[in-house]
């Protein structure tokens, strides 16, 4: 296997977690390296469901290393209280790293993102109002606070107390707000670096090292390449790079050394928050497929907006990552559908659009033309291999691979690890 990349190939909660938990089980390393506790991935492990934010779906297994890399902003309580739990839970922790250089979040993020998007009204993000867009803000700026400052007693309270005052100024004179007690907000900080300090260390050194070492690796990705700060339907999108490029960055290793690169989607498409969204079904079967499929966010709990597979999304999604293959999760969801539907192109005044476009007044006029394929009533839950499918959801696969111009290596017929069905030989 390598060196695999895992990266969302649509709106974010494609089942990154459970691809990666899959894939893991044959690798030495998982490593998170963008994002933050936006996400939210979910791994079903026989009756027990774990919903992970910051810490690389690999805890799950005790013999593999995981890393928190330096693309990654990092809430210290909710990652304490997300080790807390799974240490409740018996998982060990001892394999985590967290980088040096990784950006710190601070209640001052948290509450920039929540009184900017008030300001912003009706053209509201959606964000998840976890501070993540205010933090990747401060570190383009020049002016965030990393990991290793945290660590460093000396000079963390000065850097605090700046920023600090320059964001109570924002939020009293701006935004009419509270300000922070600079205090209350450096006594938790302190108590939270103690906390962290055994786990912090230059993860690009680990995870360099088990390249050269030929261990095989999983890069776990967050969000969706749609939502990407470059890629996406840009503003309705997240402050960093969900797209695989930015595994490099932020693991701290060169384009060199990637192996493959598998995007997740889904049998179908979701999203949650504002933005455009093609393909989307505001009718009786995008209520049936969020019904079905549980289609509620697992960071926040928003309903996900839901739709049909949209190919011109897969077709950029392949090229924007330079997929290999991609892993089509929850095509289980559509059993019990008469009829499912795949958008080839999008009708814009009149003429076929192939390629997804940058405007977003273009985007929003697109109509998706679709193909329609005959649905299949059997229940596939306990399909472990491709002939175990019936001849519908098969072909139904093999057009979106096509549609989309990318071999499907993995198809999800269920949340549980067992419910995976491999379709090529990721492991050699
Ligand atoms: P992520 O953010 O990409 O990791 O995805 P989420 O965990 O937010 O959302 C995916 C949801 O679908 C989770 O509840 C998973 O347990 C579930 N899931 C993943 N793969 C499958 C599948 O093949 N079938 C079904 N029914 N559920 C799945
Ligand atoms: P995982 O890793 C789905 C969305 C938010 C919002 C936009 C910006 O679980 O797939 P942010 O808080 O990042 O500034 O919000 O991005 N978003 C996600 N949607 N899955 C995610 O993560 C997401 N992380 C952010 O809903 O529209
Ligand atoms: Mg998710």
């Amino acid at each position: 296997m390598s060196t695999v990349v895992v990266i969302g190939a649509q709106w974010g909660d494609e089942g990154k977690g459970k691809v990666t938990d899959f894939l893991a089980e044959k690798a030495d390393m998982v490593v998170r390296y963008m994002g933050g506790n936006n996400a939210g991935h979910t791994v079903v492990v026989e009756d027990r469901e774990f919903k992970m934010h910051l810490i690389p779906s690999g805890i799950l297994y005790p013999d593999k290393m995981c890393i928190i890399g330096s693309g990654v902003v990092i809430d210290p309580a909710v990652l304490l209280k997300e080790l807390e739990s799974l240490e409740k839970q018996g998982i060990s922790t001892a394999n985590l790293r967290i980088s040096q250089r990784a950006h710190v979040i601070f209640p001052y993020h948290q509450k920039l993102d929540q009184v900017e998007e008030e300001r912003k009204g009706n053209n509201k993000i959606g964000t998840t109002c976890r501070g993540i867009g205010p933090a990747y803000t401060d570190k383009s700026a020049r002016v965030g606070i990393r990991v290793i400052d945290l660590l460093d007693a000396e000079e963390f309270p000065a850097l605090l107390e700046a920023n600090i005052k320059s964001k109570n100024q924002i939020l009293t004179e701006v935004y009419n707000g509270k300000s922070l007690d600079y205090g209350e907000v450096l006594n938790n900080f302190k108590g939270y670096a103690e906390a962290l300090r055994k786990y912090v260390c230059d993860t690009s050194i680990l995870v360099n090292d088990a390249v050269q070492q030929g261990q095989n690796i999983v890069f776990e990705g967050a969000q969706g390449t749609l939502l990407d700060l470059d890629h996406g339907t840009y503003p309705y999108v997240t402050s960093s790079h969900p797209t695989a490029a930015a595994a490099c960055l932020g693991a701290g290793i060169g384009p060199t050394r990637i192996g493959r690169v598998i995007g997740v989607a889904k049998a179908y498409t979701t999203r949650v928050g504002e933005g455009p969204f093609p393909t989307e079904l505001n009718d009786d079967t995008g209520a049936l497929i969020r019904k079905q499929g549980g289609e509620y966010g697992t960071t926040t709990g928003r309903p996900r907006r839901c739709g049909w597979y949209d190919g011109v999304v897969g077709r950029y999604a392949v090229r924007i990552n330079g997929l290999d293959y991609l892993a089509i999760t929850k095509l289980d969801v559509l059993s019990g559908l008469e009829t499912v539907r795949i958008c080839t192109g999008y009708n814009y005044r009149g003429e076929v659009i192939n390629e997804f476009p940058a405007s977003l007044k273009v985007l929003n006029e697109c109509v998706p033309v679709y193909e329609d394929f005959p649905g299949w009533s059997e229940d596939i839950t306990k399909a472990r291999k491709l002939e175990d499918l019936p001849v519908q959801a098969r072909r139904y696969l093999d057009r979106i691979s096509e549609i989309s111009g990318a071999p499907i290596a993995l198809i999800g017929v269920g949340s549980r690890r067992a419910q995976t069905i491999l379709t090529a030989d990721l492991y050699n």
